[in-house]
């Protein structure tokens, strides 16, 4: 953390919250664990929980969420202050599967209902998107999820489950960073009023964001750290973001961005980094996932 980040413990009431379109609303900011190992998960969910974060992301495929599971109950915060997002992982898409890997998966997060449910990847080879989506809908309706949503939807994707059920996901989690701007799913998403997620928001240390002039000048405008400068740049446009990180000081560095805003001029020099081909992508795409 760089000098003049603000670091305080911070109240729950402070992060904002998103409404989705089924009249649910999420804490725009949260703490994602891919890559968090499992026999640590409940040490650093139990520690971004007493920091403040009340928004978690996993994923059946994660292999973590016993532990974000005892970390939630050994919490006592009110299960109503939570909001726990998985996903459904790409092998379970079809038939009795999806509402086996939901039950499955709520059993280890020790809970009755999650607040956010994923189909995790299009998965275009086996072109059974749809049919996931569907059991998604009806997992809904037999309140095992509270909002259901996609994850890696390309706008053809987002067309063809809203054409065979009508449903419009409540959110779509992409890859969303300054380097890829995701201009297609995002257009898609505010036409159709879906939320757009951002995962990898810092790039995932795999591409140098914090480097780039137009992030380290905005931080050192500020007093902020470059990574701070992303988180902002991400809120200020709308996006519901949970960056990863195992490092105490990181957690309370990444929550720290509720007491200054970028201006405009700020804004645009981060959004000219995207090269708008596709080439910032820094995780796979969802054509190559099956
Ligand atoms: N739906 C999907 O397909 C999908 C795919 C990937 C991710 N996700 C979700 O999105 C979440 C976030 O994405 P991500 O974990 O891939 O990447 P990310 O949050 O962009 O980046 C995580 C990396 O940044 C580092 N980092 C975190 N805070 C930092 C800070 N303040 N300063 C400097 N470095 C910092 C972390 O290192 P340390 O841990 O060492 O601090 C880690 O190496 C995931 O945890 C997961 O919940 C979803």
């Amino acid at each position: 953390m760089g000098s003049g980040a603000r670091v305080y413990h911070r109240r729950m009431a402070d992060i904002p919250r998103i409404e989705l379109n089924d009249g649910n609303s999420i804490p725009q900011l949260g703490y994602g664990v891919f890559q968090v190992p499992p026999e640590e998960t409940e040490r650093h969910v139990s520690r971004a929980l007493e920091i403040g974060y009340r928004h978690i992301d996993t994923a059946a495929i994660y292999g973590n969420e016993e532990g974000v599971g005892r970390a939630i109950a050994s919490s006592g915060i009110p299960r109503d202050e939570l909001f726990i997002t998985t996903k459904l992982w790409n092998d379970r898409h079809e038939g009795e599967e999806p509402r086996a890997a939901t039950e499955e998966s709520l059993e280890r997060l020790g809970l009755e209902q999650v607040d956010l449910y994923l189909v995790h990847w299009p998965t275009p080879r086996r072109s059974n998107h749809v049919q996931a989506w569907t059991s998604l809908v009806g997992l809904r309706d037999a309140g095992l999820a509270r909002s259901i949503g996609v994850s890696n939807f390309e706008p053809e994707h987002l067309d063809d489950i809203l054409a065979a059920t009508g449903v419009v996901p409540a959110v779509n989690q992409v890859e969303l960073h300054p380097a890829h701007g995701q201009r297609a799913v995002k257009e898609w998403c505010a036409r159709h009023g879906a939320r757009v997620e951002a995962w990898g928001p810092l790039g995932q240390g795999k591409y140098d964001l914090f480097g780039e002039p137009a992030v380290a000048e905005a931080a050192a405008a500020h007093g902020i750290t470059p990574a701070q400068a992303v988180i902002r740049w991400h809120l200020q446009h709308g996006h519901i973001v949970f960056p990863k990180s195992v490092r105490e000081e990181r957690l309370r560095e990444n929550l720290e961005v509720f007491d200054f805003a970028l201006d405009d001029a700020e804004v645009a020099a981060i959004d000219a980094l995207d090269p708008l081909d596709g080439t910032g992508r820094v995780g796979s795409s969802p054509y190559d996932v099956h």
